[in-house]
């Protein structure tokens, strides 16, 4: 049995297991780690919360690496291992390796002991030991080498950022080498926290006096002038002030940039064929102060579900939602919109930094899906503008054949498109990468 002491790492092991096993299905780490805190809560304090969110991020972060680590230390490939004893070594050789605050003693005992937890054999558990005192050995000495990036940039990012060589192949054809070792380092840093004000309710200056009377320290983005953010704060953003109140929506300038190119003017009618869970359809509700209509639609209806609640919580009310696929649906009977948004569903290559996951899903990259959807959606969005209208294309990816190609048939295909503004933003230190394109239809 675990002691309660192992509680942070046991639910850590969880919920890693979990994306061991779960292959390559988009799971969502930080719904998968909301729901196992939620599990334990009675018996974590807030410094054991933010150990299980280290250990699982971190760990998630550097997958990969760790996993080159491992056959080297072993002279095995992953899959001859049972995935307990996979997860058992990444989390012992990230704590090794990635924690200062956990001595090397800690990380070796208590995966130890989290391994005789998992009724592990006395023979595996003599092996996870061996293996990780290694480990402790070579990182106490010259640490595992990693090709110089000037020859094997691939190479370079795999063991020195966990970055799968498909994805640095892929960024290779569209960005210069220093670029991409940029959005490697920044992918690594933690993103820190941005709020949109929402200023149906609130203005930005009132909310960020309400944050210092409280010795929170908020920095305006001035662009947005809704943007702030908070760069020491660590805590639970639903914990700020106004958050049931709806003052401000938990968002990154990237996305917040979106709703602005589109430009949604007061009593326009505008359709979000992509719209859950709400970040930019809430933000167009509050750029057009509330009138006109924005009809939002979106294919899963639990994401829908997040979009009704934000929707209540920011007290908006010129939104319509539906749940449909937007590639069938008619929403207007053949009326036509004033914008149209299509923030596609894509690899979520430009948020690394919050979803260290998605590097697991990149190393099998085969984006042919999302770019088969994003081409029908973003068909169907020019269909449903009318002339003289404006419509946004977004990802929050960075690979080109997302995005640029994906608008650049489009307007191959319609002679009354126009490309207006089209912007590739690369994974920053402030902000995520993103796509936008903003399209105009001849009058
Ligand atoms: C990038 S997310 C949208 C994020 C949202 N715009 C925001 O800012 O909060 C893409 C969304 O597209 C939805 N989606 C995927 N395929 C769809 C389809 N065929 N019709 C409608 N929605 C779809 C997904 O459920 C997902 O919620």
């Amino acid at each position: 049995m675990a002691t309660k002491a192992d509680l942070p790492r046991r639910i850590a092991f969880e919920v890693l297991l979990r994306f061991d096993k779960g292959g390559a299905d988009r799971l969502k780490a930080d719904s998968l780690l909301t729901e196992a805190l939620a599990r334990h809560s009675a018996a974590l304090s807030e410094q054991d919360r933010g150990f299980v969110y280290a250990l699982v991020m971190g760990t998630l972060r550097h997958w990969l690496r760790l996993d080159e680590w491992i056959k080297r230390l072993t002279g095995k490939h992953l899959k001859q291992m049972t995935p307990q004893v996979r997860v058992l070594l990444r989390l012992g050789l990230f704590q090794l390796y990635g924690l200062n605050h956990v001595p090397a003693y800690a990380a070796l005992n208590t995966t130890v002991e989290l391994a005789k937890g998992q009724k592990q054999s006395p023979r595996t558990i003599k092996f996870i030991n061996a293996v990780l005192r290694e480990a402790q050995r070579v990182l106490e000495a010259d640490g595992f080498a990693s090709p110089p990036a000037e020859t094997d940039l691939p190479g370079h990012l795999l063991l020195a950022y966990g970055w799968p060589e498909s994805l640095t192949r892929m960024l290779q054809g569209q960005y210069a080498a220093q670029a991409i070792l940029d959005m490697a380092e920044q992918s690594q840093s933690p993103s820190g926290l941005s709020l949109r004000v929402n200023n149906l309710k609130t203005s930005t200056a009132d909310y960020m006096q309400a944050l210092k009377e409280l010795g929170i320290e908020g920095q305006s983005l001035a662009d947005p002038p809704e943007g702030i953010r908070l760069e020491g704060f660590s805590g639970s953003p639903r914990k700020l002030p106004g958050f049931e109140e709806g003052y401000f929506y938990v968002q990154d300038p990237s996305s917040m940039w979106v709703s602005h190119l589109l430009k949604p003017q007061p009593d326009e009618s505008v359709l979000d064929l992509c719209a859950a869970p709400g970040s930019k359809t809430t933000h167009m509700a509050a750029l057009m102060q509330n009138t006109g209509t924005i009809t939002a639609i979106d294919s899963k209806l639990e994401r829908l579900a997040l979009l009704t609640e934000n929707i209540q919580r920011l007290g908006i009310t010129n939104i319509h939602v539906h749940q449909a696929d937007g590639l069938t649906f008619d929403p207007m009977a053949g009326k036509l919109f004033d914008k149209v948004l299509v923030d596609a569903p894509c690899s979520g290559s430009g948020t690394l930094r919050r979803h260290p996951e998605i590097l697991l899903h990149l190393k099998k990259l085969n984006l042919d899906a999302y770019i088969k959807t994003q081409w029908a959606l973003l068909q169907k969005g020019f269909e449903g503008l009318k002339p003289g209208g404006a419509m946004v294309y977004s990802t929050c990816s960075v690979l080109r054949a997302e995005n640029h190609d994906v608008v650049a048939k489009l307007l191959a295909k319609y002679p009354e498109a126009i490309l207006e503004i089209e912007e590739q933003r690369p994974i920053n230190e402030k902000a995520d990468g993103f796509y936008a394109a903003r399209i105009l239809k001849k009058a």
